[in-house]
């Protein structure tokens, strides 16, 4: 039985070749450190970091390479950017389909927060942000595109709103980094959290922040520690990015992370996107007749207009844990089932608590798979609920 991978919303798999044979090539050739050593393999592999700065920078359209910091993740972007900025006693707008990678730092912080509400597709009510402020408010923050339901959020509106009202704006990118045009000039954004290991097809445990000028300048260090220069002082450097980047760095993953962004440049983000809406798209077309039997309940859009390639779905009168169980035991089918880390959207989507099984599609995903994924929710949807 063939193994059919639809989890790419959580990581992309696989991976492209290039990005294994980087992490190997470095691993077996290399294994330098950056910034630590004076001789050829350390200077190459600074060279290769500094090109992979670059092409972040590029692909958001940040204001300087060396305002892009790498960390392990979009959670740990997050944190160095929340706790950094926020303090307790401010207040915050996030939407109401935020992951808790956004909301269980304002938590733990007691960061106030008002949700803006969005619509039973995860549509932001862009209407509704005025009545959200308060006096404290210092800052929205939101994700560009559902984990769940795949929705994309307005943020060119959501931007300009922030500029007129003097907010900070950050955005989390995990779901659309490598897929959608990210530019935070016109966006107005003050931070992009992305991560490594999704549309940008690198390894897991990278991941980066990108920040505008003013941000880079007053957030505060996250981590202190050794950065390999001015070694004389027992202070923090101010420059970047080695104000936030003590420690070495995940060497292996960031030489596949450029890897990665070099295939999407190759590639071009356009293709990628046409080829997931492309299989979305039957995907959507073949569960259609599925939901007006009353089989399934598609959550969020039914289209392919402002969304990714992350569809999700509940199985009416049925456990999705044990449908999700059946297609991978009798079919090889991978997704996820449950909350996504993201309750919040499932209570917006109505479907909190029971959750849903998701469906995500990425680069090497192909039209047949699309169709042996319908064909056994067919079967399974059709039968007897067991595994
Ligand atoms: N946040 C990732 C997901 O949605 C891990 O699966």
């Amino acid at each position: 039985m063939e193994t059919i991978y639809l989890d790419n919303a959580s990581t992309t798999f696989p991976k492209p070749p290039e990005v294994t044979r980087a992490v190997v090539d470095y691993m077996t050739n290399s294994g330098a450190n950056v910034n630590r050593g004076c001789y050829a393999a350390a200077y190459s592999v600074e060279e290769h970091l500094l090109e992979t700065r670059q092409l972040i920078c590029e692909l958001f359209h940040g204001p300087d390479c060396r305002n892009v910091i790498f960390t392990k993740n979009v959670t740990e972007s997050l944190n160095l950017l929340l706790k950094g900025y926020l303090h307790p006693g401010d207040h915050v707008l996030v939407s109401s389909m935020e992951h808790n990678a956004v909301m269980r730092p304002l938590v733990q912080m007691g960061v106030a927060f008002t949700r803006i509400p969005c619509d039973e597709t995860g549509a932001l009510c862009l209407d509704a942000m005025e009545e959200c402020l308060k006096p404290n408010t210092r800052a929205v923050v939101m994700t560009h595109a559902s984990n769940v339901c795949g929705t994309v959020m307005p943020l060119r509106r959501a931007g300009a709103f922030c500029r007129a009202h003097n907010l900070k704006f950050f955005a989390d990118c995990a779901q659309t980094a490598g897929v959608l045009d990210i530019d935070m000039q016109a966006m107005k954004l003050d931070a992009v959290a992305f991560t490594g290991h999704k549309g940008l097809l690198g390894p897991q445990g990278t991941g980066g922040l990108v920040l505008s000028g003013e941000m880079a300048r007053t957030l505060p260090p996250f981590l202190a520690g050794g950065t390999g220069s001015v070694s004389h002082t027992e202070q923090m450097p101010a420059f970047l990015p080695d104000k936030f980047e003590p420690g070495t760095p995940n060497l292996p993953g960031l030489m596949g992370l450029r890897a990665g962004l070099l295939f999407l440049q190759k590639t071009g983000l356009a293709a990628v996107r046409q080829h997931e809406m492309a299989l979305t798209e039957r995907f959507l077309r073949g569960l259609a007749p599925l939901e007006a039997a009353g089989a399934v309940r598609i959550l969020g859009r039914h289209d392919t207009q402002n969304r990714t390639g992350v569809v999700s779905i509940q199985t009416p009168g049925r456990d999705e844990a044990l449908t999700a169980a059946a297609l991978e035991e009798h079919y090889g089918i991978l997704t996820r089932v449950g909350l996504h880390c993201a309750p919040a959207a499932h209570k917006t989507l109505g479907s909190y608590p029971a959750g849903s099984i998701r469906f995500s599609f990425g680069w090497f995903n192909t039209p047949q798979q699309i169709d042996a994924a319908l064909a056994a929710l067919q079967e399974v949807c059709h039968g007897p609920e067991t595994t």
